[in-house]
């Protein structure tokens, strides 16, 4: 057989096949939450917001792949990841363990709905988040967009305990020293972080509750939510989704899409 049949025999490489990319590095904050950075291939573009699917190589059989959150903004050249950790959970199990030099599967087209484009123009943008749901709002704080099409963004982030808040913490402080943003972000950001389950914390209660109670408005020392001035974003478990969508709806508020933008936009935080 000459080598040009051969060559053609051979199965040919699948385009839309995950790339392997190489972990830079591995940021534990409590035993169920990690940040990982992993390289970015020079063709992966996506929106700040979207998420995309994530794996790690196997020996045998199909990689189980699961949605994840781009963490970091749309132009850094690296890729932020952040987790939770499940202990049998059948990715994050094996995925809590990555170092700096492992592989990371990494699938090709990002989507999501978490992006600037599903929402119409307002003046202020909130993003509520709890636990995990806290990562594609890490993008867009750090996206030289968000600022430019909002005067305020105000991200709120609720977990049970104080230590789980660390990650959006550092984040937003990281975005406030940024080169590209950070002159908008330290005039522009608000942060709301509060715990549910932690007496000793001086922000406490969950976002629905804070938001009904006026908790929120007055932690923050501004007007109610408007849907005439307001756009929203919402990012955590169904339940939280489902309960902040609705107090949403009933002040006015409609939710957006890629195809029709508007008021407010949801997306569940993923784990597994
Ligand atoms: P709580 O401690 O009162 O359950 P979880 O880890 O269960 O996803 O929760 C993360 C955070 O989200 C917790 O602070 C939790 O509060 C809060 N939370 C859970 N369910 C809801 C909900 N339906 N609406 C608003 N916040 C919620």
């Amino acid at each position: 057989m000459s080598e040009t049949a051969g060559a053609a025999n051979k199965p040919k490489p699948n385009p839309n096949a995950p790339t392997e990319e190489t972990v830079l590095s591995v940021k534990h904050y409590t035993d169920k939450l990690f940040k990982f950075r992993i390289t970015r291939p020079m063709s992966f573009r996506f929106r700040s917001g979207e998420f995309v699917m994530i794996g790690l190589p196997t020996q045998a059989g199909k990689p189980i792949l699961r949605a994840y959150s781009v963490a970091s903004p749309a132009w850094d050249e690296e890729l932020e990841f952040f987790s939770i950790k499940v202990p049998d959970g059948p990715l994050t199990s094996r995925l809590q363990k990555i170092e700096p030099g492992d592989s990371v599967l990494l699938a090709r087209k990002p989507t999501g709905t978490l992006v600037l484009d599903a929402l119409t123009p307002g003046r202020r943008l909130w993003l509520f988040s709890t636990g995990t749901g806290f990562a594609p709002f890490a993008s867009l704080i750090r996206d030289p967009d968000t600022y430019a099409k909002y005067d305020q963004v105000i991200v709120t982030h609720t977990c049970r305990e104080e230590a789980e808040l660390a990650y959006g913490f550092e984040t937003v402080a990281a975005a406030r020293a940024d080169p590209l943003v950070g002159e908008e972000a330290s005039a522009q950001l608000v942060h709301f972080a509060s715990c549910t389950r932690e007496d000793d914390y001086p922000l406490k209660g969950r976002i629905t509750d804070l938001i009904e109670n006026g908790g929120l408005f007055a932690a923050l020392d501004c007007p109610a939510l408007n849907p005439e001035t307001d756009r929203a974003m919402i990012c955590g478990s169904m339940a939280m989704i489902e309960d902040t969508k609705a107090l949403l709806e009933a002040r006015g508020f409609e939710e957006g899409s890629n195809a029709a933008p508007s008021d407010f936009v949801i997306e569940k935080a993923f784990a597994g």
